[in-house]
């Protein structure tokens, strides 16, 4: 039987998030090295109900090492904002999640149960939170659906540290035999996370294969926590698609939005029944392009600001014609003076 969310029992961050429109929300997924501020900017002023900061491991912030430090800067254009953090010491963790709330003021603190690189995942940090503990009285934890302890201890300590909602972003489970994501949706609520997201891929497959959808309607029908999907969503006909079948409270996009920032503005446009828009056009996607190279600098400094910015060159300059070239050309710059002359020079010979 379909669980019903109980809105006044949640957080009212929560209700705030979803109430102020009729439709799921759209989400920008958390990810490392693109989600930092000037490109979460982006993706918000294109509509995004939610932008995530990148992974910030507990132990760099409880050490205030200031690479860290650093990922916390946020604007508050930004807001409503969520801070994910990484780690797998619940004292750890809860430590770091204070820091979160007195630095940032976010409006969710969001654990990450996704990672899937083995240096994390393998020290029991990210997806390795979800890898079932070996055996009680000969039996299989995962085939007895027991929930792995450290889980439920850095769940629980976070929880109790901070009166910011806790949410997390999970995958299926550790690998094709040890999927309990539907059975987790029970340990989340009583452990009191707020909101679920779910990439639908196990830890084993990190990102091959396709994200199995079936399990996300599973654990929404299970749920009486908000549920967003994750997973493969490229394009707005997709998302609309994957909210029919499974009734998600919310989607959430991650390498499309490298690709494309405006997929949150064609997908709300698809939900709220209003006809496609055209692609925004090159001199405004330059002028983005350029404004956030501009603003990385301050935090990055130039050179690595220019090279960053390099991953979102395509979706900004596109595939018209000239453009291979003029992407190639840019592609050799390290100062941001010379890749705004270039681009404003393509722009110019394009009217
Ligand atoms: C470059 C990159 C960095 C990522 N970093 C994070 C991260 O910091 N935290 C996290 O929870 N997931 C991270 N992910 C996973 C994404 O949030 C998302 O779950 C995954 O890409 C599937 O969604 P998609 O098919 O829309 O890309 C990352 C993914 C990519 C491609």
């Amino acid at each position: 039987m379909d669980k019903k969310i109980h809105w006044q029992s949640l957080h009212p961050n929560i209700q705030r998030l979803f109430q102020k429109q009729e439709r799921p929300i759209v989400v920008l997924a958390p990810m490392e090295d693109v989600t930092i501020v000037p490109f979460r900017k982006i993706c918000k002023r294109y509509g995004a109900d939610l932008v995530y900061t990148e992974f910030i491991p507990a132990a760099g912030l409880v050490r205030e090492v200031a690479a860290c430090i650093k990922k916390l800067e946020y604007q508050d254009e930004e807001r409503p904002l969520s801070v994910q953090i990484y780690g797998s010491n619940p004292m750890e963790m809860a430590r770091a999640a204070r820091m979160v709330e007195k630095i940032v003021q976010p409006d969710f603190i969001d654990i990450n149960l996704g990672c899937p690189v083995k240096k994390i995942a393998n020290r029991g940090d990210g997806a390795g939170l979800l890898k079932p503990d070996g055996y009680v009285e000969n039996r299989l934890c995962s085939e007895l659906n027991l929930p792995p302890k450290n889980l439920k201890n850095v769940l629980c300590a976070v929880v109790d540290a901070v009166s910011t909602p806790v949410t997390v972003k999970m995958r299926l489970g550790w690998d094709h035999k040890t999927i309990y994501v539907v059975e987790s949706m029970q340990w989340f609520k009583e452990w009191g996370i707020q909101m679920i997201a779910i990439h639908a891929r196990t830890k084993q497959q990190a990102y091959t294969g396709k994200a199995d959808w079936s399990y996300i309607k599973q654990a929404k029908q299970a749920s009486s926590l908000p549920i967003i999907g994750n997973g493969d969503l490229t394009s707005a006909e997709i998302v609309l698609q994957r909210i029919q079948e499974t009734q998600v409270d919310g989607v959430m996009i991650g390498r499309a939005a490298i690709t494309a920032p405006w997929i949150f503005r064609d997908v709300i446009n698809v939900l709220e029944n209003k006809p496609p828009l055209p692609l925004p056009d090159l001199s405004f996607r330059v002028e983005q392009y350029l404004e956030m190279i501009s603003e990385a600098i301050p935090v990055k400094g130039e050179y690595k600001a220019v090279i960053e910015m390099r991953k979102y060159l395509h979706a900004f300059v596109g595939n018209e014609y000239g453009a291979a070239r003029v992407r190639k050309e840019v592609m050799q710059y390290d100062r941001y003076s010379d890749v705004k002359k270039c681009l404003e020079n393509y722009v110019l010979a394009k009217r």
